[in-house]
């Protein structure tokens, strides 16, 4: 908080005093508390656009909440695996009677991958004609067992996951679809199955988990909830604009659970399913974005503690929302294929803002977003972090789990570290993607930025072919 101007701090005191009048104390620290999560970015890192746009879509300021040119936000710039042994601890009963789903073999054959870091989410709607979320969520939930510990009848499941699958095609949006949500469910399963994670959760929260990551986005509008605000629409409405669209998605997959047909809960008891429904409140809810500095700041702090006690609710959200994000830790040709998905969502909002006489979201003028620049923010300051506390946070709760220490003890004589005193380490492919494709946007950056000065050079030239008229 130290390096933080009076002015930045009211900037981001101004939206929650109005909101909470009664207790300007703990607003203060709340707020400062985000300060001093976005504090340690250099605030010329980035493009002021940028900044903008990480200031308003990562903390609870609002993105259209105008602010004086000297008031610039400051951002923080921000072993190996023991899979094999992971997997022996712990094996799951599928269900293999023929009242199973049958699965067409290019499916079969792209599922193969399944538990890869960089799975082409792409490649498997193409084999599944366009259903991805019916094969991907049905092979999950039987893998890790739950159609048979949970005694789902695997054609409600089939109902519920084709229901699910329609409600993401609802508003056709080119990055909230079916497949984002196929791709966050197959992260999450990595997650779970590649690092032990799933060793540490019990049945019912590796259920909610995955149940969780299938409905994370359910009937995406693909307009943001700044957007949702801002218009004044239904849900916001609905929901009195706080997580506008998390609060949608939630509600509309249990009223769609409702339906007994859809009803995969239906053998669970009244106490499972009230700690399933939780869950995934829980879980779904800390993906609105406006969360991101809080969520990581709180896990940091639990994680510095000497005797570290991470909550199971707050593990498994963390984990959620960083596979929400996860595309730019990706291999490249998924990553673009994501951003440029994105772009064309954001900016279809931005024609619905213009249209409406509404000032443009961040990163929703078709005309006038830089685009490498703000990946290589995203990144730098939201995606890299975010893994790098969800790394850190795995590694401690899964650590005891292989007999490993917590906290790394000093060296013996020597220097040299002894096999008990090794901190236990997950593999983290991600590093190796996030560092190619911010290469990558890098170059883009730099060859935008020359464009960009050529076309203003040409604008200012003079045209000398244009007869100029003198006064006579
Ligand atoms: P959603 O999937 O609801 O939650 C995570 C959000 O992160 C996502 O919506 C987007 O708003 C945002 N997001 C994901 N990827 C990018 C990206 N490459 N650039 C900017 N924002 C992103
Ligand atoms: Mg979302
Ligand atoms: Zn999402």
């Amino acid at each position: 908080m130290s390096d933080l101007s009076p002015n930045v701090l009211m900037f981001y005191f101004r939206p929650m005093v109005a909101r909470q009048q009664s207790a300007p104390t703990l607003v203060f620290r709340r707020l400062a508390d985000e300060d001093d999560e976005l504090s340690e970015v250099q605030p010329d890192a980035v493009p002021p656009e940028v900044r903008e746009w990480l200031a308003s879509t990562f903390t609870r300021q609002l993105a259209t909440a105008k602010r004086k040119s000297d008031e610039k936000p400051k951002f923080r710039s921000v072993a190996h695996a023991i899979r094999a042994g992971i997997f022996v601890d712990r094996i799951y009963r599928r269900v293999t009677s023929t009242a199973l789903m049958q699965f067409p073999q290019d499916v079969v054959r792209v599922l193969k991958t399944l538990d890869e870091w960089s799975f082409d989410v792409f490649a498997l709607n193409e084999a599944a004609g366009g259903a991805a979320i019916k094969y991907l969520g049905y092979e999950l939930l039987n893998r890790y067992g739950m159609i048979h510990k949970f005694k789902v009848p695997p054609t409600v499941l089939e109902n519920f996951l084709g229901r699910i699958e329609e409600g993401y095609c609802k508003f056709h949006n080119p990055y909230h679809n079916n497949l984002h949500a196929a791709d966050v469910a197959q992260t999450v399963h990595y997650m779970l199955c590649q690092t032990g994670l799933m060793n540490w959760l019990s049945d019912l929260e590796i259920f909610a988990t995955l149940v969780a990551a299938v409905v994370h986005d359910f009937e995406h509008t693909g307009t943001t909830n700044n957007f949702h605000v801002m218009s004044g629409s239904d849900t916001a409405l609905l929901y009195n604009d706080r997580a506008v669209l998390e609060n949608h998605h939630i509600s509309a997959a249990f009223r769609l659970l409702r339906d007994e047909e859809c009803n995969i809960l239906q053998n669970l008891s009244r106490d499972e399913f009230r700690e399933f429904r939780t869950l995934v409140i829980d879980m779904v809810l800390a993906t609105d974005m406006s969360f991101h500095f809080q969520q990581l700041k709180n896990m940091r702090a639990m994680l510095t503690l000497a005797e570290p006690v991470v909550d199971k609710s707050k593990a498994a959200s963390l984990v959620l929302h960083c596979c929400d994000i996860s595309h730019p830790a990706k291999r490249w040709d998924l990553h673009h294929r994501w951003t440029m998905s994105l772009l064309d969502e954001f900016f279809l909002q931005g024609d619905k803002e213009r249209e409406l006489g509404l000032p443009f979201s961040p990163l929703c003028d078709r005309n006038n977003t830089l685009v490498a620049e703000s990946q290589i923010g995203f990144i730098e300051f939201i995606v890299e972090p975010s893994m790098g506390v969800c790394a850190d946070m795995l590694e401690c709760v899964l650590g005891p789990l292989h007999g490993a220490k917590g906290p790394r003890e000093p060296r013996g004589e020597g220097g040299k570290e002894s096999e008990s005193n090794k901190k236990f380490k997950i593999r983290k492919p991600w590093i190796a993607c996030l560092g190619d494709n911010k290469k990558i946007w890098k170059e883009q950056a730099t060859k935008d930025a020359e464009a960009r000065a050529q076309q203003e050079a040409s604008e200012e030239t003079p045209h000398t072919d244009i007869p100029t008229v003198t006064e006579e």
